[in-house]
C-alpha cells in the first residue's frame, strides 16, 4: 500500500457503505476510505477529486442518531467518522464500489 496516499491515521474507524460495515483510516476523506476498501477499482473510477465534478456525491446518516436527516455531501470533501453509515451512492460510485459491496454470500456455480 502507498502510504502517501492516505493522511496520518493511528486508527480505524468503523463505516457502513449500504449496510455493509468496512473499517477504514480516520482523518481521510470519504472518497479516500472508498479507495482503501477498493485500491484495484476507484482509481478507474471518474473522480475528479476537488469537489468539482459531483460523481462522488452520497448521502449518509450518522449511527446513533437515528432521527437526524440524512445528509448529501461530497465524498471527497468530508472526512470520515466512526459509525458513518453511507446510504446512497452515485452510479459511479455503484460501479467502482460493486465489487465489495456485492454480498460474499453469491453462491459460486461448480465447475
Ligand atoms: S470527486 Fe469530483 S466532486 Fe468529488
Amino acid at each position: 500500500m502507498n502510504d502517501t496516499l492516505y493522511r496520518n491515521f493511528e486508527k480505524l474507524v468503523e463505516i457502513a457503505i449500504r449496510g455493509k460495515k468496512f473499517q477504514v483510516p480516520e482523518n481521510n476523506t470519504c472518497l479516500r476510505a472508498f479507495q482503501y476498501v477498493s485500491p484495484e477499482t476507484i482509481p478507474y473510477g471518474r473522480f475528479c477529486w476537488n469537489q468539482e465534478c459531483q460523481l462522488c456525491r452520497v448521502t449518509y446518516k450518522l449511527e446513533g442518531q437515528p432521527d437526524s436527516a440524512a445528509r448529501p455531501v461530497l465524498a471527497c470533501k468530508v472526512l470520515v467518522a466512526e459509525g458513518m453509515q453511507i446510504i446512497e451512492l452515485t452510479d459511479e460510485l455503484k460501479w467502482t464500489l460493486s465489487g465489495v459491496l456485492k454480498t460474499a454470500s453469491a453462491p459460486s456455480s461448480p465447475g
